[in-house]
């Protein structure tokens, strides 16, 4: 198999054979032309089922994941809906993580449940506590490591070993197929919300799912074309041309947050910082095992409580106050009020004194200079 970088950049994105050109075209069109009824010219029909520009993006993901099927859809969240319409049935149990993000929570919390499905809240880095949660009924274990936004880990491996029949579902947002390759440490699906790294520049909202089992992939791609949770070729357009620097922006985001978390670890108004490369982090051993390296996001409480990490949020210049994550802009938000605020009164709620940061891929020395003047304010 081809290197990470090499796929990223040529899995599904030959020259275009029509005129040449290097970089897979839009293919702006809803149809395509038949050669007399049911003659499909290039296998392309109608856009909500398939795409050309579509394609390349998915064969790209696959690629990056290492699995053999990829799709892609207009968010993460459409992923994780056609995903979860496939996976269970009414009196079906999931297991999801005790933090798990807030709008994945919102789903089965909210839609889920009024399908008859029921669920438990597991802390996943305890895997005692996760056999404890398994019913006859579970068919879904989802997975987030590193978690959002409180950065907890857990061991894939581990969690493949103890599924049983039920799907061990990880939604690899956070690390992305650079750091972290689930399908090959005993995952059935891996999910992202491309709208992060994967795209890497807060330009476009996207979702993907990437698997291997073949029975499982013909139920997804009917399913998705049943409800049309799919993304317009310019979307997977941004998306593929994200896709292509993924292991260069990594590695830099990776730089930047390992800078920051240290220098957090260091300032007198900070309490706890959660960051996986941190040797005191819980799961840092399993994180430093399963990723290659600990990635861009960091969080932190402040010592003063709620309304001093308000400033904090409102008080830096290179950190923009913003929701999501993953581009090259450097973003820092609170959680509890702004990501998170659908979990406010559940299991699932974060510490009001929590902020995160999304660190960017600008010079260190910047990022950390801008951080600590903001938080000389609340010491
Ligand atoms: C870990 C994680 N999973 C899924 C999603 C949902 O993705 P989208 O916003 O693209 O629908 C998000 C969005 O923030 C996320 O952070």
């Amino acid at each position: 198999m081809k290197g990470f970088s090499t796929r990223a950049i040529h899995a599904g994105q030959e020259p275009d054979p029509t005129t040449g050109a290097v970089i897979v075209p839009i293919h702006a069109s809803s149809t395509f032309a038949q050669d007399g009824v049911g003659g499909l010219r290039s296998g392309y029909e109608y856009s909500r089922s398939a795409n050309p520009t579509r394609t390349a993006l998915q064969e790209c993901l696959a690629a990056l994941e290492g699995g053999a099927h990829g799709f892609a859809f207009g968010s993460g969240m459409g992923a994780s809906d056609v995903l979860l319409r496939v996976l269970v049935k009414p009196g079906d149990h999931i297991v999801i993580p005790h933090d798990a993000y807030g709008g994945t929570f919102r789903l089965v919390d909210k839609v889920l449940t009024q399908w008859g499905v029921t669920y438990s809240t597991v802390d996943l880095a305890d895997i005692d506590a996760l056999r404890a949660a398994l019913r006859p009924q579970t068919r879904v274990i989802w997975c987030e490591t590193p978690t959002n936004p409180l950065l907890g880990i857990a061991d894939i491996a581990a969690l493949a070993e103890v599924k049983g029949a039920a799907r061990l579902v990880v939604d690899n947002t956070f690390a992305s197929p650079y750091l972290q390759q689930p399908l090959a440490l005993g995952a059935d699906v891996v999910l992202h919300s491309t709208t992060k790294y994967v795209g890497g520049h807060s330009d476009v909202v996207g979702g993907a799912l990437v698997l291997d089992d073949d029975g499982l992939a013909e139920q997804i791609r009917f399913t998705q074309n049943s409800v049309g949770s799919v993304p317009g070729p310019f979307d997977a357009w941004l998306t593929l041309r994200g896709a292509k620097t993924l292991a260069v922006r990594m590695e830099r985001h990776s730089d930047n947050a390992e800078q920051v978390a240290q220098a957090l670890a260091a300032h007198p108004a900070v309490s706890t910082v959660l960051y996986p490369g941190l040797p005191d982090h819980p799961g840092h051993a399993i994180a430093a095992r399963q990723m290659r390296r600990f990635g861009g996001m960091v969080s932190f409480t402040v010592k003063a409580g709620k309304e001093a990490a308000l400033k904090v949020c409102a008080g830096t210049e290179l950190f923009t106050l913003a929701e999501s994550l993953g581009g090259v802009e450097s973003l820092i938000e609170h959680p509890g009020e702004m990501t998170h605020a659908s979990v406010a009164g559940s299991a699932l709620e974060v510490p009001d004194s929590l902020v995160r940061l999304s660190v960017g891929i600008e010079d260190a020395a910047d990022l950390v200079e801008d951080l600590t003047h903001a938080l000389d304010a609340v010491r």
